[in-house]
């Protein structure tokens, strides 16, 4: 299945098996803004626990928070959002669509990308064992030519944004004759920025009103709060803090379906380390961060490093883990080494002293900052489209199987009466009853058996536990495993342990590549 394919079965997968909807869909929708249905709760809810508990749980140095989305609106001048959180917009005078100048570059620096792999994909099946890819790339000229202008595009852009020149963006992108993906013109108006947060009014009348924003990420209620937690918690450098909840960018261009949209939710974590140490921590986060994926058992090449070539100005190091997302590698998770910026900034606006007295020092200093930060949006729609596999079995027929980690699966159990009577179905809701104290678990008696295990395949129910007329006469059920099929007997009583073993979420937590 090619990839394009693959991104419009998931999408539609999704909506087909409850994991998301369109937001007000019954109004048509609101663009880039959806509501995960019944399974899709579940699942965003399990790799929210997953996060919580390798960073939280099992880091004796951190501890978790859960801050307001509204902030007092001096929070973000000082973190630098109302003057700087803006993106570079530009609009086609012809179809009146508004797209991001710095991605109308990017895609084109990536369709240059994509050419040059499908040369070398195209010589390597040419030459076969022979072939030395590093110097296929250095040597063979039309894939140096896309290589090197993509380069070329994508640092002028950078270069032109830094020193926000505008002019010299709008110029590239008339350079490269890049057209509206819509009506096909390259009838631009000028590049302007555009702030991205939303702000709204509080206050009972509209004159006490106040402006306030949106918080555009959670980071900001995780500093703000770094002294009361630090003193309350009595905690010692260095410690982190963490947190999970919604954020909102009004996004020039929101596509890609859950990828990029203007309501979703970070996963943030602040840790806070003694001055000059901070690059030690940013590649322990890392690479801790690198194992937080990969204990999920997704094939390691779907991963991969991209180290900021344009660093914040208040960053002294930065990378993005990329995911090979069906439209390609894109940034799922942050990890940055943001200096003293933010707690040195909201001690200039607040007045208050934002400090840690290092006992081992004997003296007060403000903490530098390793952040990770990972939107769970992304995560689910990683896991969502790696997970999607369509399989034709040994009889011909075909089945949609999601398959997600087992931990993380919406639903971890199915129970199913071989038939609706015969006392099958009160021997089913007894498992049932006793599966549920731990884990989500299904009863389900409606179709014959192999539709039922479809169904459940669909939306990724590790095991499918059938009672049968045997379960009567010997107190066993068959367990039937969703990614091998393979079913074996198992006793009623065996159950709650095996289950539990099976899908226990602390697999992933010690399973540490
Ligand atoms: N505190 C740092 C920060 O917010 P960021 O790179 O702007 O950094 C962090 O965002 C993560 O949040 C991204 O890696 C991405 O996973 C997620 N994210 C950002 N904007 C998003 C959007 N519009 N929709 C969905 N996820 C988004």
């Amino acid at each position: 299945m090619n990839k394009e394919d693959l991104f419009k079965k998931v999408i539609s997968h999704a909506k087909e098996y409850g994991f998301i909807f369109q937001s007000s869909e019954i109004y048509d929708g609101l663009q880039a803004v959806y509501d995960y249905g019944q399974n899709g709760a579940e699942l965003k809810r399990n790799i929210r626990d997953y996060w919580w508990k390798a960073m939280v749980q099992m880091h004796e140095n951190i501890v978790g928070i859960d801050a307001a989305i509204f902030m007092h609106p001096t929070t973000w001048k000082a973190s630098g959002h109302v003057d700087a959180f803006n993106d570079p917009q530009i609009d086609n005078k012809d179809s009146k669509k508004r797209y991001r100048a710095d991605v109308l570059l990017e895609d084109y620096a990536e369709k240059l990308r994509q050419k040059a792999e499908k040369e070398i994909t195209k010589a390597k099946k040419r030459f076969g064992a022979d072939f030395d890819e590093a110097m296929f790339r250095e040597t063979n000229p039309r894939v140096k030519r896309y290589l090197t202008e993509a380069e070329e595009t994508v640092q002028r852009m950078a270069q032109s944004l830094e020193k926000n020149d505008l002019a010299d963006v709008k110029e590239l992108i008339e350079e490269k004759g890049i057209a509206c993906p819509i009506s096909g013109s390259k009838n631009w108006t000028e590049v302007r920025q555009f702030n991205l947060m939303f702000s709204t009014q509080m206050g009972a009348t509209a004159d006490g009103a106040n402006e306030v924003y949106l918080r555009p990420e959670t980071a900001q209620g995780i500093f703000t709060n770094f002294l009361n937690v630090q003193k309350t918690g009595r905690l010692k450098i260095p410690f982190g803090i963490a947190q999970t909840g919604k954020a909102f960018r009004n996004e020039i261009v929101a596509r890609q379906f859950i990828f990029r949209m203007r309501e979703f939710e970070q996963m943030e974590m602040q840790f806070f380390v003694r001055p000059g140490e901070e690059l030690k921590w940013y590649e322990y986060w890392k690479d801790q961060r690198m194992q937080w994926h990969q204990a999920l058992g997704l094939n390691p090449d779907l991963y991969r490093w991209h180290d900021h070539e344009k660093l914040a100005h208040y960053a002294n190091a930065a990378a993005d883990i990329e995911f090979d997302f069906p439209f390609g590698f894109k940034e799922l998770e942050g990890v940055h080494s943001r200096t003293d910026f933010d707690l040195k900034a909201h001690e200039k606006y607040s007045g208050k002293k934002l400090q840690f007295f290092d006992p081992e020092l004997n003296e007060n200093y403000v903490p530098y900052v390793v952040e990770t930060s990972i939107g769970l949006d992304r995560m689910f729609l990683a896991l969502l489209s790696a997970a999607y596999q369509e399989e034709t079995l040994e009889d011909g027929s075909t089945r949609t199987v999601l398959k997600l980690p087992l931990a993380l699966a919406p639903v971890k159990a199915a129970i199913l009466p071989l038939v609706k009577k015969d006392g099958l179905p009160e021997i089913s809701r007894e498992i049932l009853s006793t599966l549920q104290l731990d884990h989500n678990v299904q009863y389900d008696e409606k179709d014959a058996i192999g539709k039922r295990y479809r169904r459940h395949d669909a939306i990724g129910t590790p095991l499918c536990i059938t009672v049968d007329h045997q379960s009567k006469e010997d107190q066993t059920v068959t367990l039937r495993h969703r990614d091998s099929m393979q079913q074996e007997r198992i006793s009623i009583p065996d159950l709650p342990a095996k289950v539990s073993e099976l899908v226990k979420i602390s697999s992933l937590l010690t399973n540490k590549s």
